[in-house]
Formats: C-alpha cells, structure tokens, sequence
C-alpha cells in the first residue's frame, strides 16, 4: 500500500531544498569570482560551502523520495554578476545564511507538530551546518569591518 504523503511536510522539505540550490549556485559562482581575482582563501571557503549546500540538497532529495513525493525545485535565488565587492558577498550570504536558519527551524516546529521526526531531524542537522555558516560569515564580516583592507589581504587572499 503507497504511504500517505504528508503534503504539509513536502512543502517544506522542497522549500530547504529550493533555497539550498540556489544556495549552491551563489556560493559557487562567488568561488570562481573570487578565485580569478586572487581571494584564493575566501575563494577556498566559498567553495567548501557551496559543497556543503549540496550535501544538504542531497539529503533533502532523499528524504523527500523516500517519502513518496517528486522532487519538485521552485524559483529560487541566483547569483549576482555585477557584485564584485568582498564585503557585499560577504553581507549576501549572511543573509542567506540569517533566512535558512529561520526557514529550518519553522520547518522542524512543523515536523515537530506533524509527528514527522525523521524529517526533523534532516533538518535539524542541516541547521547546524548553518549555524556555523553564519558564524563564519559573521566574523568574516566583523574583521573586514574593523581592520578593513588589511584584513582582506592576510585572511581572504
Ligand atoms: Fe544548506
Ligand atoms: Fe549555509
């Protein structure tokens, strides 16, 4: 007999999914901007979170099938060419960062709430990933702030 499909569920794990995809696509477009521009420290982290975002995409495309539901991927955030400033990259994916958390943890309230504990725990680890993102971005954030230029050139680069 097919499982019954917890629609409320779904639309939340393809909603973490969604957002990890384009996730994916800024940090790695940021990765090659940074790189050819010589940030080959900040082009380097870029990188291992874009890797990591998909780790997350990966799981969520599992759990999302193994409940019996099509993977579905909606409009999602894409990258921005023209912003080429460290500090703008650096303020984008905070906010990335700052709406997953907040998008994860209304999703394991709802797992929570639907009696769904598999799921939340899916994401559950998937928050704590992103909680490391923030800190990293937030101190990334905070040195550029208080020793400017100096700070770019011996940490990013
Ligand atoms: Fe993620
Ligand atoms: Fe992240």
């Amino acid at each position: 007999m097919p499982k019954k499909i917890n629609q409320k569920i779904i639309k939340i794990l393809t909603e973490v999914y969604t957002a990890e995809i384009g996730a994916i696509g800024i940090y790695m477009e940021q990765h090659a901007k940074c790189d050819n521009a010589g940030y080959k420290k900040l082009a380097e982290r870029l990188k291992e979170d874009a890797v990591n975002e998909m780790k997350h995409a990966e799981a969520l495309a599992e759990r999302i099938v193994f409940l019996g539901a099509a993977i579905k991927c909606e409009k999602h955030l894409t990258p921005k060419p023209e912003e080429t400033e460290i500090i703008d990259i650096v303020k984008m994916n905070l906010q990335i960062e700052i709406k997953a958390i907040e998008r994860l943890n209304a999703g394991i309230k709802t797992c929570f709430n639907e009696g769904d504990n598999g799921s939340r725990l899916v994401l559950e680890n998937i928050l704590k990933d992103e909680e490391k993102h923030l800190d990293e971005y937030e101190t990334i954030l905070e040195n550029i702030e208080k020793y400017g230029d100096q700070y770019i050139v011996t940490h990013l680069m």
